[in-house]
């Protein structure tokens, strides 16, 4: 099938400059793979916003169509695993970095990358959760095999109002663990009540600049997805025995900490990564969220908020800026 179709291009000037336009591709354009999906969803993750401001770290040749996540439905497949019409869902490996992405209406990808649509979920509900739910669940996951049950005590979420960041709120308090939200936007304090928080740090009181080592032992366990400093203080606040699970850097990729929550309070610090974890465990996650994780509708209703292609660009910019809530679906 040779198909016209639109998409979100990234361009690099010779001055480095990147450039946004919406181009039409056809589907010959599209790299090798065996299933061609046509996108009905897609959503927003701060990798994204990274690639259209040319970071070479997530994307190294332009022109390029960013897009990690992607739900919709088989066009063509070359492998008897999928057919056509079947609803699948992609997120990450390398779609959207480089790889053309989902701020298209067509992708082409290896079958290895496509998920059979979890029963029980809609491609709409399917991007809600996106990479930002996979990775939430692979915090919480971390966390439970670290031994952090919900009587242990506080769980601590930053960047709470962020895609990975509210999707770990409302999981972990439908799962039973008492939450606080650290956020930059003491605004959204509603919102995040209203999908399960306990309490609300702000995020500007937060930050440790002392030399102490070890500061009150208050949380049980953390989801991070800022790094910096605010990791650094939180790992300076656990409890004995408590962890954390890592997966962002929205506040700084460096880490300046000691071994004193590691070697006085047996902390660990756990690493999160999303993009090339095992199909297995995806699975294993997505269907988590398809079942005993499931959010209620409403939850899925506050948290999310649905964009056209054509709004993309500014919203990346919001994301760039701090200034996003919560999970932006783009409806393709
Ligand atoms: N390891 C993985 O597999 C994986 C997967 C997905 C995402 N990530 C990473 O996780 C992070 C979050 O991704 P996302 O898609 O959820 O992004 P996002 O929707 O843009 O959320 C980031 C949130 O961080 C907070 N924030 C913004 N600027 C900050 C700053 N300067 N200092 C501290 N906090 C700040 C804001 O929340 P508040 O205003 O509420 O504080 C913001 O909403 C990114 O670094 C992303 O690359 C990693």
């Amino acid at each position: 099938m040779s198909q016209n179709f639109k998409a979100l291009v990234i361009s690099e000037t010779s001055e480095k400059k990147y450039i946004r336009s919406f181009e039409q591709k056809n589907t010959d354009d599209l790299p090798a793979g065996e299933v061609l999906i046509r996108v009905q969803y897609s959503s927003l993750n701060y990798k994204d916003a990274l690639s259209s401001i040319g970071n070479k770290g997530v994307t190294r040749k332009y022109p390029h169509t960013p897009g990690i996540d992607a739900a919709g439905v088989v066009i063509e497949s070359s492998v008897p695993t999928f057919r056509q019409g079947d609803a699948v869902v992609v997120t990450s490996y390398d779609l959207g970095m480089n790889t053309a992405g989902a701020f298209a209406e067509y992708i082409r990808v290896p079958a290895a990358w496509v998920l059979p649509l979890p029963n029980d979920l809609t491609l709409l509900n399917a991007m809600i959760y996106g990479t930002a739910g996979l990775t939430a669940g692979l915090c919480i996951r971390a966390l439970q095999q670290q031994g952090i049950t919900p009587d242990k005590g506080e769980i601590l979420v930053s960047g709470a109002t962020g895609g990975v960041g509210i999707l770990s709120v409302a999981l972990l308090a439908k799962l039973g663990y008492t939450v606080v939200a650290l956020t930059g936007k003491p605004e959204a304090s509603d919102l995040l009540m209203s999908i399960g928080a306990n309490r609300m740090i702000n995020r500007a009181t937060f930050e440790d600049n002392s030399p102490k080592p070890l500061l009150k032992s208050t949380y049980a366990g953390a989801i991070d997805t800022v790094g910096g400093n605010i990791l650094a203080s939180i790992l300076k606040s656990l409890q004995y025995g408590g962890a954390v699970a890592a997966c962002g850097l929205v506040a700084s990729a460096d880490l300046h900490t000691s071994v004193f929550p590691f070697i006085l309070r047996a902390n660990a610090l756990v690493g999160i990564d999303s993009a090339e974890c095992p199909m297995p465990i995806r699975e294993a996650i997505w269907q988590h969220l398809a079942s005993d994780w499931r959010l209620s509708d409403d939850t899925l209703a506050t948290l999310h908020q649905i964009i056209t292609l054509e709004q993309v660009p500014e919203k990346l910019d919001l994301m760039l800026a701090g200034k996003a809530w919560g999970k932006v679906v783009v409806a393709i």
